[in-house]
């Protein structure tokens, strides 16, 4: 039996083949290559390039392979375009969930692997977040990601299929081996942007406001390592595997870093100097994001293994040090 991964060559997707090939399963991906890039999959995955919104190209996946699970990747992601193009994250997140879930229907496919995110929260009334806190998204990003999730909900009660949605925190940090990592067009996340000072790419990093009521005033942030991510996906298909129940469940290391504490962290790393310069808060940022994973430590059985800022960064300076243009240097 195969496992479909749907977004396999987006930076999160990579990392989770490489885990799922270390445990013996079957993997073909299926990716439309707008954000994610063909370099990222490794020779022996069978792969398709197309949207995952093709209902034709779906069909042909599930005629030629066995599939026996999805793990669900496509989706836009970046929080401040989806407030300016809200249809945008519509059509393809939500167009897109609909269209997997009626292939897997039509090919009798009941097991799927969602990456939900910390952004169906919204602004959290406390903290660490827990998986049965309201959620209330504050922009069309975590929206879309609600609806989603929804979806499968009420899907999963009228037929067998079966679900895990993962609340993804901040992802971070690359593969150990310095291999593949995060390379996007616009970069908006905080560690890539720290990092492109050292690369000698940008002056100084802008610090989204040091006025909020945290301790050093800057946003406090949960930072997962992708790696022990991935490896929560395998852990979470596992468990459906053996029959568990459908359930949400976050994904975090449950460690809060602030912005200055990244900034600390990297330059101790790097060795290199980092100027910031203050600018205003963003748009739509919560003070305080971090997870409560006492679900996934009990229900998934999982433990985040990087849990040192540190560490997480070092590994991705190894990637973007190697690869200062991303997948353009492979
Ligand atoms: N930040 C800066 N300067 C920058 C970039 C970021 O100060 O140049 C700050 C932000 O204000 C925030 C923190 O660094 O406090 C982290 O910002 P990111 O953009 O890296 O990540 P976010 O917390 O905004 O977003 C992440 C995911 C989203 C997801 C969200 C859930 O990237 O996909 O968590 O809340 F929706």
């Amino acid at each position: 039996m195969t496992v479909l991964i749907c977004g396999g060559a987006g930076y999160i997707g990579s990392h989770c083949i490489r885990i799922f090939a270390e445990r013996g399963e079957d993997i073909v991906v299926l990716d439309n290559l707008e954000t994610g890039h063909r370099e990222a999959l490794p020779a022996y995955v069978k792969f398709y390039h197309a949207d995952i919104r093709d209902a034709k190209a779906l069909s042909q996946v599930f005629e030629e392979n066995q599939i026996e699970a999805v793990i669900h990747f496509c989706a836009y992601s970046l929080v401040g375009e989806s407030v300016e193009k809200p249809l945008k994250y519509f059509d393809n997140n939500v167009g897109g969930m609909i269209a997997i879930l009626q292939a897997m229907q039509k090919y009798g496919v009941n097991r799927m692997i969602f990456s939900s995110s910390a952004a169906v929260y919204g602004d959290p009334l406390h903290v660490p977040i827990l998986e049965t806190d309201e959620t209330n998204p504050t922009n069309p990003y975590g929206e879309s990601k609600r609806i989603m999730e929804r979806m499968i909900d009420w899907v999963s009660k009228t037929s067998s299929l079966r679900y895990v949605s993962l609340r993804y925190f901040n992802v971070a940090g690359a593969a150990s081996d310095g291999t593949i990592g995060e390379d996007h067009r616009h970069e908006t996340h905080l560690i890539p942007l720290i990092l492109q000072v050292p690369m000698g790419k940008r002056e100084k990093l802008n610090i989204f406001g040091d006025q909020y009521p945290t301790k050093d005033g800057t946003c406090i942030r949960d930072y997962i390592h992708v790696e022990d991510l991935a490896r929560a996906h395998w852990n979470a298909l596992d468990y459906l595997r053996k029959d568990g129940q459908c359930m949400v469940c976050n994904l975090g290391s449950g460690l809060g870093y602030s912005v200055k504490e990244m900034i600390t962290a990297a330059k101790n790393v790097t060795r290199f100097d980092i100027p910031v310069e203050v600018s205003q808060n963003r748009p739509g940022d919560p003070a305080k994001l971090v997870a409560d994973i006492q679900k996934a430590r009990n229900v998934l059985h999982w433990e985040p293994q990087h849990t040192s800022i540190e560490e997480i960064i070092e590994t991705a300076w190894k990637w973007h040090r190697n690869h200062p243009n991303g997948y353009a240097d492979k």
